[in-house]
């Protein structure tokens, strides 16, 4: 484990460009003055569009910055695509890859793992999500799905490079539509499986939990998984600082 706990904002497309940049300051400021310790990680995932102001804004702070999302080839003719050497010059330190609502827009688990080798190129840490869809747990497929996702993920990481694995049940998503959520010892069940899926040659990663976490929620969550990715509850400023303490 690399960190205390690792909490990852991800704001989707929520935040337009000012907003994102007053709600940065916002926690920044409150980080500042609040004493959380020095071993939590926030890591904040903006829009693309935002990701270079905001690394400014953050600069010298403990608010790391991630992009959403990243494109597997280095360079060419790939319109609206973005590179990881662009994420890595414009001042990101990790990447989301695999997310659930970009596999429902037809991501494919190869493409999750040559995203994944692509981030860790440019020594930034990818944070793989990984969870089965409502129908997948109700013909009992969780366990299949999640450890094929995993291994298929991982098939280019190499010895030594770090990556953190999120967890993320696609129907506890607060924005899935379900209305369901999942208690966190359920949740924590996986855990031995994500494990036993990663190949034995890699040692270097941690595991998050992503899915309706609030501020409080997260202390459930954060007992068994070393961290989290919130998506409602990280846009406003005092309310996702709240998650952090609690976390
Ligand atoms: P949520 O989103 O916290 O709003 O459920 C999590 C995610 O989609 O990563």
């Amino acid at each position: 484990m690399k960190y205390e706990k690792i909490i990852i904002a991800n704001w989707k497309m929520n935040l337009g460009f000012n907003q994102s940049i007053d709600t940065a300051k916002e926690l920044h400021l409150l980080l500042e003055k609040n004493d959380i310790g020095d071993k939590k990680q926030v890591v904040i995932c903006p829009s693309f569009l935002s990701i270079y102001d905001l690394s400014k804004v953050l600069s010298g702070s403990m608010i790391a910055l991630g992009a959403q999302d990243v494109f597997y080839e280095a360079k060419g003719a790939f319109t609206g695509e973005v590179s990881s050497e662009n994420l890595h010059q414009a001042g990101c330190q990790f990447v989301i890859v695999g997310h659930s609502e970009r596999r429902a827009m037809g991501e494919t688990d190869e493409e999750v793992g040559k995203k994944t080798r692509a981030v860790l190129q440019y020594d930034m840490t990818p944070i793989v999500c990984v969870g089965e869809k409502l129908d997948q747990r109700k013909k009992a497929q969780t366990e299949e799905v999640i450890s094929n996702q995993v291994k298929k993920a991982l098939s280019e990481v190499e010895p030594g490079q770090y990556f953190i694995l999120a967890y993320e049940p696609v129907w506890a998503i607060s924005t899935s539509g379900s209305g369901q959520t999942i208690t966190a010892s359920e949740a924590a069940k996986q855990i031995e499986l994500i494990k036993n899926a990663i190949p034995n040659h890699l040692r270097d990663f941690d595991i998050i939990y992503g899915g309706s976490v609030n501020a409080s929620t997260v202390k459930d969550f954060t007992k068994n998984f070393a961290g989290v990715l919130v998506g409602s509850a990280s846009l406003e400023a005092k309310g996702f600082f709240e998650l952090i303490k609690n976390s």
